[in-house]
């Protein structure tokens, strides 16, 4: 080891971690980051957002070219797939990405450790048998796969989204345990390279806390696409044996057993915060029940000079909030006034059409007694969305009644992720839906739909 006294320690080299280190060293921090695995950016980057993504894009490349290229005019005859190649482009994308933030932290003089934290008191940090010291300490340490009891994960026939990013062929038949984020993603991804996909959700309808317009929107599109959902069912056991695996399930009332059998099964009902090997109950941070640890709304955990931002700390499980944390925990330390805005934070389905979601949804604001106006668009009536053959879907704008701000936006459609940004955008400055209204929005562009959505909250949408 060569520097061991640190302004700042990151434990934790995810989207939080590694984007913090960048921040206290271009602050002025002696800043060191450790983590566990060989590469950096966390499971964001190494089993997460980017090789699903990666997966998804080159799934659906593989189903247009089987499908809807045709009507085109662009005949390619039955595409063959290459299941090596895929994972190889996928593995080689995680690659660059992960060395490029290597390159970041050499640029910016930020250490690099590699291996398990602990902290071993308050300013110090061992890894290995060394120790370091620091006066600040972030705890950047993420989150796992959230296991599920009787449905033992071998990584093989039973696996969580990491095992699921690597599956060397493709299953005849997969049930996904999960109709959330991952489930949905990951399901789509082996359900267009060829498997067939059961997802078993718990709750009376998948995506849990969406906007009910789009879950209902979207479980008929994955419906037709060919997913099938087993909804209110509960999955109560797992028998594995060499031809596959058979699930017992019953409804999540209780009720007759039936069972299901699948050549994999993919766990995927949540993640928990992870904090093992920390050392934090030595040190005396708390956390809650469900094991995040606990802050006080400026990242300081209780014990002086710790503090803990990203998935650890609970709320949404997006790398994009990890990274706005991350800056804002340590501007702060640097006496600015970093903060986040929890209220407008997008979060983004990557499916085909993809969906987003920001702010509140009907279902919330009427909970809540607020008065508020819709407007609602669909991708149908847009002229480059019917250009580009993909018109499923709708832009719907919630505004507050009395003073037309935009209080949340959910969109399923083509492009939904990339969409949903000038809605942040305008509730980040308190704009309002007139104010979306009056933007020139280019012309042929799905982004209409959006003004359009917006035009309609106050009822004078022209293209409907
Ligand atoms: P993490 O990224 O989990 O990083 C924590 C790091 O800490 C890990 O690298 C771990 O090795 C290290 N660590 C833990 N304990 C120690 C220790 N004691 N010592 C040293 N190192 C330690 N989010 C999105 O916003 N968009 C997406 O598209 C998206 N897709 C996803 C797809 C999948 C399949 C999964 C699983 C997640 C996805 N997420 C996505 C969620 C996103 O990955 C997380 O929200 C994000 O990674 C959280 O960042 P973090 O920095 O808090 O923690
Ligand atoms: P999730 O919370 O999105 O979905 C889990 C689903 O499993 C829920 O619908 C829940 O009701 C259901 N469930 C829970 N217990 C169950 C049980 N016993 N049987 C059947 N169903 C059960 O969690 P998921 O999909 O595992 O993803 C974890 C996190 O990763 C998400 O919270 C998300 O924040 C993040 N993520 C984000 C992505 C993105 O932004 N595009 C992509 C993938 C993950």
């Amino acid at each position: 080891m060569t520097d061991t006294a640190f302004d700042v320690s990151i434990i934790g080299a995810g989207p939080g971690g590694y984007v913090a280190a960048i921040r206290a060293a271009q602050l002025g921090f002696k800043t060191a980051c450790v983590d566990a695995r060989k590469t950096l950016g966390g499971t964001c980057l190494n089993v997460g957002c980017i090789p699903s993504k990666a997966l998804l894009q080159s799934s659906h490349l593989f189903e247009e070219a089987g499908n809807d290229i045709a009507a085109h005019g662009v005949n390619v005859g039955t595409p063959k797939l290459d299941l090596s190649t895929m994972l190889g482009r996928k593995d080689a994308i995680v690659g660059d990405l992960t060395k490029g933030i290597d390159f970041l932290f050499k640029k910016n003089k930020v250490t690099r450790f590699v291996g398990l934290a602990k902290i071993t008191a308050p300013g110090q940090v061992q890894v290995g048998n060394d120790t370091y010291t620091a006066k600040h300490i972030i705890i950047a340490t993420g989150s796992e796969p959230a296991p599920l009891g009787g449905v033992e994960v071998d990584e093989k026939q039973i696996v969580t989204s990491t095992g699921a990013l690597n599956l060397s062929k493709v299953p005849k038949s997969m049930v996904v345990i999960g109709g959330g984020v991952i489930g949905l993603e990951l399901g789509s991804v082996w359900r267009r390279l060829g498997a067939e996909v059961s997802v078993i959700e718990f709750l009376p309808a998948i995506l849990p806390g969406m906007d009910a317009d789009v879950v209902k929107q979207a479980t008929r599109t994955f419906k037709k696409q060919g997913l099938k959902f087993k909804l209110g069912t509960k999955v109560t056991g797992a028998k594995v044996a060499k031809g596959g695996v058979t699930l017992s399930l019953e409804p999540a009332a209780g009720g007759d057993v039936e069972t299901i059998k699948a050549d994999v099964v993919l766990v995927a009902i949540g993640r928990r915060p992870f904090t093992d090997h920390l050392g934090l109950k030595n040190v005396g941070v708390d956390v809650d029940k469900r094991g995040f640890v606990v802050t006080d709304g400026h990242y300081k955990t209780n014990v002086s000079g710790i503090y803990a931002i990203g998935d650890v700390v609970g709320g949404a499980m997006l790398a994009h909030k990890a990274e706005e944390e991350g800056i804002a925990c340590i501007e702060r330390l640097a006496g600015q006034a970093g903060h986040v805005n929890y209220g407008a934070i997008p979060g983004v389905v990557y499916t085909h059409p993809e969906i987003a979601a920001l702010g509140k949804t009907e279902e919330q604001l009427k909970a809540d007694g607020v008065d508020y106006n819709v407007g609602k668009f669909p991708f149908m009536a847009n002229a480059r969305a019917k250009a580009v053959g993909s018109t499923e879907g709708f832009v719907k704008i919630l505004a507050d009644a009395k003073t037309d701000k935009v209080l949340g936006a959910h969109i399923i459609g083509p492009g939904a992720g990339e969409l949903i940004q000038e809605v942040v955008l305008a509730m980040e400055f308190g704009g309002s839906s007139e104010d979306i209204a009056r933007t020139s929005h280019a012309h042929p562009g799905t982004a209409e739909a959006v003004k359009e959505a917006a035009m309609a909250v106050l009822g004078r949408a022209v293209h409907m």
